[in-house]
């Protein structure tokens, strides 16, 4: 499977992909995690990316394709990849078809996760994510229910960067919908129920069931 999920902040695209991941050992290839890390390592990426992720602002197009090119150019990702939050802007999605081009493995669906937006703000508010293994859960959960690990909050996850990141999606990714829809490969798919009955219409819109 060679996709990409799209969807807004907080639409599940994290989530979903964990399941895929868990079930098919595909690799995830999150570009908010690979900045988080890079932030967390203070590297120049880090510190270049850190005051856009903070502001809820897009880190600019130059410095996300090259990342994302050089990701997928390494081995594992050759019998499939799953992108999340790339592409968010066209000059992501161009780039994304002339590597995959370049590659000779071209994009199999784009996956849209519809979500209502006052629904994601409560969502993302009481967000919590395990600082040991990644796990993505809520703030009922005092230790990760997965690995017992401490939870966290993101920088990102206050309302007013939300709102704000609910802005820059609306804006600057959201014709990507309309650009995936023009190449006849997006497919829709309703996030606002429960994440396993999510899960199914993933599967059967991606032809794994
Ligand atoms: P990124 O990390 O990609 O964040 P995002 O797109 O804002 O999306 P989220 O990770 O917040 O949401 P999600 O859809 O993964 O939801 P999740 O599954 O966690 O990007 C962060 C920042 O990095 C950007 O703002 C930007 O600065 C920068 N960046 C990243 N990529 C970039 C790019 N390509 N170009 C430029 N800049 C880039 O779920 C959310 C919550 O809802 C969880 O608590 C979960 O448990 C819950 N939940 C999930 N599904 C359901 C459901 N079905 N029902 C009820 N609750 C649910
Ligand atoms: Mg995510």
């Amino acid at each position: 499977m060679n996709i990409v999920l799209l969807g807004a902040p907080g639409a599940g695209k994290g989530t979903q992909a964990d399941k895929l991941v868990d079930e098919f050992g595909t690799p995830h290839i999150s570009t908010g995690d690979m900045l988080r890390a890079a932030v967390a390592a203070g590297t120049p990426l880090g510190q270049k990316a850190k005051s856009f992720m903070d502001a809820g602002e897009l880190v600019p197009d130059e410095v996300i394709i090259g990342l994302v090119s050089e990701r997928l150019n390494e081995p594992d990702t050759e019998a499939g990849f799953i992108l999340d939050g790339f592409p968010r802007t066209t000059a992501q999605a161009v780039a994304l078809d002339a590597e995959l081009s370049k590659l000779s493995r071209p994009l199999d669906t784009a996956l849209l996760i519809d979500v209502d937006p006052e629904v994601i703000i409560a969502r993302l508010t009481n967000r919590r994510i395990c600082r040991e293994c990644g796990h993505i859960g809520t703030a009922a959960d005092e230790k990760c229910p997965v690995c017992g690990g401490e939870m966290y909050q993101r920088d990102d996850d206050n309302e007013a960067t939300v709102r704000n990141r609910l802005d820059v999606y609306e804006k600057q990714t959201s014709p990507l919908i309309d650009y995936y829809r023009g190449c006849d490969r997006l497919v829709t798919i309703d996030g606002d129920r429960d994440p396993n009955v999510v899960y199914a219409d993933v599967k059967e819109a991606l032809h794994l069931v």
